[in-house]
């Protein structure tokens, strides 16, 4: 079952400044962020506290991280929004069963966290991850 919106993605040149930026716009501490790497995305991620759930700002490591073509297309702005699912092997059969695919496999993500993204051509371009939840 899908139980809420767990974050919303941004892609970013650069994670201080974004950072700030965000800090500052949703008034949080600096002890309230977490940061780390996520090597099998290439990334450098913040999350950031909203409530009850959070802002991701993705920074890429390299000019092959998938960040990075985004931000060469794009330039800084909305990545994805991630759904958090208690169980993703069951969330992806169902996808299935409705004729919507996967990039892929669950994989490890931020956090440690199970993580898959959706198709954006079948989602009216919209990137979507699931992600579940640690149990
Ligand atoms: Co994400």
């Amino acid at each position: 079952m899908i139980r809420k919106i767990d974050h919303i993605a941004i892609a970013v040149q650069n994670l201080e400044s974004a950072l700030e930026t965000f800090m500052n716009v949703l008034g949080c501490a600096p002890g309230d962020i977490t940061i780390e790497e996520v090597p099998s995305e290439k990334v450098r991620v913040a999350f950031i506290p909203v409530g009850d759930t959070k802002i991701e700002l993705l920074q890429p490591l390299s000019d092959d991280s998938p960040i990075s073509k985004f931000l060469q297309k794009n330039g800084d702005g909305m990545h994805h929004i991630a759904l958090q699912t208690d169980n993703i092997e069951e969330e992806t059969a169902r996808l299935a069963s409705v004729n919507l695919s996967t990039l892929g496999a669950p994989k490890e993500g931020a956090g440690g966290k199970r993580i898959v993204f959706l198709h954006p051509k079948e989602t009216n371009r919209v990137l979507l991850e699931f992600t579940q939840k640690h149990s």
